[in-house]
Formats: structure tokens, C-alpha cells, sequence
């Protein structure tokens, strides 16, 4: 499955999704250069969001002919604040919901929150719940009931 998406400056990013067993990959490419992915982890009826990151520091192909004809072969992207990151996580709750999934569910790592202390509300403004160092969100229930309920991934 592939599709276009654009970030605020009108860039044209690819994107792909793959699932390998337990695990889904989420992924979006400017230039065959990887702009941000996500990784997700499969367990029952729950879709583990173990890692999103969009790239601050990608390395692309210079756009423009003439510079790189003046040896500038590559550029460095920023790809934050554009508006990637909100596509790609409304992407996975559009995914879970097709695949049957009754939540979506990650951590905050500190690691993450110390050079960015508004990831809680990054996640709150998107739908999601932010209780202590857990991120989750509950998807609506199958109309089957819940003993029928198993997801389609
Ligand atoms: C957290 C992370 C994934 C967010 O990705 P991002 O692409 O920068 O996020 P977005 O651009 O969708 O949103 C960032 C802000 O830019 C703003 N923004 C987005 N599109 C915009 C637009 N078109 N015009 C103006 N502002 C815009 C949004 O309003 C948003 O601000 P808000 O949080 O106050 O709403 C990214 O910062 C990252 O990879 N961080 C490091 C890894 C990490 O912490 N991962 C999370 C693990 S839990």
C-alpha cells in the first residue's frame, strides 16, 4: 500500500507500510531518503506504538540541478514541525481501526520528553490519553460484541 503525503512546504513524501508478523512499519521517504517512520508491535488486540521519529537532520539528494553540478550534492532537512509527524500517527489510528484494534497504546520515554517536554500534549491535541509515562488510545468496539472481536491484521 502506498500513498502521496505533503508537508507544509509542499514537499511530496512517499508512503509505505509493511507488517512482518508482530511487527507493522510505518514509513514516509522524501528522495528515497527516510523522512520518519513509526514502529509498531502487534500484542492480541492492541497495537503497540514502540517508536515514531521524524527526521531533524535528513540527508537528501540536492533538489536543484545546478548546485549540485556545483558539487552540492546533498541537502539537510529538517522535517519537524511540519506536520509529518501528526499525518504519520493519524495514519496508524486509521490503520488499527481497518485491522480491528481496540486500542493504541506507547510509552513516554524520558529520553524523548527531556528535549521535548510538550510530547504529552503533542499526543493529547491528536486524540490520545496521556496518563503518567503511558500514551494510549481506545478504539470503538466491534458492533460483533466483544468474544467475536479479534483483529483482522
Ligand atoms: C514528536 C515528533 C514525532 C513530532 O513530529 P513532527 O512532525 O515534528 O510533529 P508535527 O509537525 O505534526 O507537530 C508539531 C507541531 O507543529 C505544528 N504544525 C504542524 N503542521 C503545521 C503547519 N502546517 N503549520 C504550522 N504549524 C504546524 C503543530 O501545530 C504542532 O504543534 P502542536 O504540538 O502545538 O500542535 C518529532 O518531534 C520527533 O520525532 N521527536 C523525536 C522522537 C520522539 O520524541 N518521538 C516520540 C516518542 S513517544
Amino acid at each position: 500500500m502506498k500513498k502521496l503525503i505533503k508537508d507544509r512546504h509542499g514537499r511530496v513524501l512517499e508512503f509505505s507500510q509493511e507488517r512482518t508478523g508482530g511487527l507493522v512499519y510505518f514509513k514516509l521517504e522524501f528522495n528515497k531518503a527516510c523522512a520518519a517512520y513509526a514502529n509498531c508491535q502487534i500484542e492480541g488486540e492492541v497495537l503497540v506504538l514502540a517508536d515514531i521519529f521524524v527526521e531533524d537532520k535528513c540527508v537528501v539528494r540536492h533538489p536543484d540541478l545546478l548546485w549540485r553540478l556545483l558539487g552540492h550534492k546533498t541537502l539537510e532537512v529538517n522535517f519537524r514541525n511540519q506536520g509529518i509527524g501528526g499525518q504519520l500517527l493519524t495514519t496508524i489510528v486509521v490503520y488499527a481501526k481497518s485491522k480491528g484494534f481496540r486500542r493504541i497504546e506507547g510509552r513516554l520515554a524520558e529520553k524523548d520528553l527531556g528535549p521535548n517536554p510538550d510530547l504529552p500534549q503533542w499526543y493529547q491535541k491528536r486524540g490520545f490519553t496521556v496518563k503518567d509515562s503511558q500514551v494510549f488510545m481506545n478504539l470503538v468496539a466491534s458492533p460483533m460484541g466483544d468474544s467475536q472481536y479479534m483483529p483482522k491484521a
